[in-house]
């Protein structure tokens, strides 16, 4: 297996400048430096790189929307707010490979013609704004960066920004609202960040992991890179394993590597006398596969796409045969109730209904509809919000829901009874009606819902 992003992450003191030059650190920036900036973003182009933030949009294609002028600066932010849930090989990157971080934004930044980076970094990351804000020290001093990278003549300055903590901020129009000092607030798009970004000037936001594998396309070329991984999803993928595994953590996989074969080698497979029971591939943020589907699946971006899934940002969650769906819901809805910024009312709205439908049923409280009033209040938030965090919203509670039904229906009161009350039987207590104990002991908090709800 080829290691383009892990290959010194077990080395120790890999975080010093020395020892990461050692390793090859900032060959490929030298690479980059010796070509034009079109030449690195056509090798960019030709690796078939696409972005690992969650989208997959084509490296070099986004970089080839930028075009510099003397009057317009040109930005490079890299967004290191990494808040998916289930989400965290950012954070191992940036941890034991600070330098190849920092190499690939400067070579991001070399080809968009940007003389200006930020990294972008999540609040709760903070100790390792210390350990980037070394390695960024150490590179100015090496004259790596500065008014003269590497004696080119190019000239490149890095800055670190925390965020405060807040999911919102990850989504690229929201992170560069928040860079300016405003609420993070998505913006409405056209004007893509291309053309009008970070203070209103040309701008390229890109993933801490995309970043991270621009070093070794430089080295070794893109026709390498290309021929690594399967069809459109060249290289490799870090995932971070989480969830009902042995082996929990972050790891590099070949793009096309089968699922279940990564899940029972790399993962450890069940804890023992466990089966799988479903697995999310991509973060939280797409729809969940049972473990049937998950057999045929492969880690690529068109193997998930198949499967009517994502590769997202390969925050991997696995839920062996004890697990509850239902509650594993509610936990995730109300994740996206509480980090949705409240622009724009379908989301607003609708994460705050959802979590308090899925709330409900769950203390015994639900309605006969609920199920099908939680799928239609899906259907329409999808398409109808300024910014992705909705349709992310979405996905788990419609795929959960439709996957496994059973458990949710078991969760429902009784259909009203047709035949007259003095007729009926059966008039049991309402706690027979509620869910299995582990359930209703993890719901102890009264059901409230919003002041006007009238559902
Ligand atoms: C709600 C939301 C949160 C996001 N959070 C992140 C994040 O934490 N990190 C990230 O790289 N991309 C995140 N994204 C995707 C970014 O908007 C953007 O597409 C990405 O940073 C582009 O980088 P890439 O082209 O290298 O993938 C998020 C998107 C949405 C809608
Ligand atoms: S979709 Fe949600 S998070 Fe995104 S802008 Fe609208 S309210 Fe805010």
């Amino acid at each position: 297996m080829t290691r383009i992003l892990t290959r010194h992450t077990d080395q120790p003191d890999q975080v010093q400048l020395d020892v990461a030059r050692r390793g090859g650190a900032y060959q490929g920036f030298e690479a980059a430096l010796s070509r034009s900036r079109q030449e690195v973003i056509q090798e960019v182009e030709a690796s078939g790189l696409r972005g690992r933030g969650g989208a997959g949009f084509p490296t070099g294609r986004k970089w080839s929307f930028i075009h510099p002028a003397p009057d317009r600066p040109v930005y490079l932010l890299c967004n290191a707010d990494e808040s998916e849930p289930g989400t965290f090989k950012d954070h191992y990157l940036l941890k034991r490979d600070p330098h190849l971080v920092l190499e690939g934004i400067a070579i991001a930044a070399y080809a968009i013609g940007a003389h200006k980076a930020y990294l972008y970094l999540r609040g709760e990351y903070a100790s390792l704004a210390m350990v980037m804000a070394g390695a960024i020290e150490q590179a100015k001093a090496a004259g790596i960066l500065g008014d003269s990278c590497l004696g080119s003549g190019y000239g490149l300055r890095v800055s670190i920004q925390l965020g405060a903590g807040a999911y919102i901020c990850g989504e690229e129009t929201g992170l560069i609202q928040s860079l300016e000092g405003r609420r993070a607030y998505p913006r409405v798009r056209p004007p893509f960040p291309a053309s009008a970004g970070f203070l209103d000037q040309p701008t390229v936001v890109n993933n801490v992991e995309t970043l991270a594998n621009l070093p070794w396309i430089m080295t070794e070329g893109a026709d390498r890179y290309a021929g690594v991984g399967t069809g459109r999803s060249a290289g490799t993928k870090l995932v971070s394993l989480s969830g009902q595994v042995s082996r929990p953590g972050v790891y590099e996989v070949t793009m096309g590597r089968p699922l279940l074969q990564f899940l029972n080698e790399e993962g450890g497979g069940m804890p023992p006398g466990r089966q799988l029971k479903a697995v999310i591939p991509g973060g939280t943020s797409v729809p969940i596969l049972s473990a049937d589907e998950a057999a045929g699946v492969t880690i690529d971006y068109e193997s998930m796409q198949a499967a009517g899934t994502m590769l997202g940002s390969g925050g991997m969650i696995a839920f062996d045969d004890t697990a509850q769906m239902p509650p594993a819901l509610l936990r995730i809805a109300e994740f996206y109730a509480h980090e949705s910024c409240g622009e724009c009312t379908p989301c607003r709205e609708g994460t705050g209904w959802m979590a308090w439908v899925l709330k409900r049923l769950l203390a015994g409280e639900g309605r006969v509809n609920d199920l099908d009033l939680l799928l239609r209040t899906g259907d329409n938030m999808e398409g109808r919000t300024i910014c992705g965090l909705g349709d992310a919203a979405v996905q788990p509670v419609q795929s959960f829901i439709r996957k496994f039904r059973p458990e949710f229906e078991a969760l429902l009161p009784p259909a009203p009874d047709p035949s007259p009350p003095w007729q009926r039987h059966g008039h049991g207590p309402r706690s027979a009606r509620m869910g299995p104990p582990a359930v209703e002991a993890a719901l102890s908090e009264p059901v409230e819902g919003p002041p006007t709800a009238s559902l």
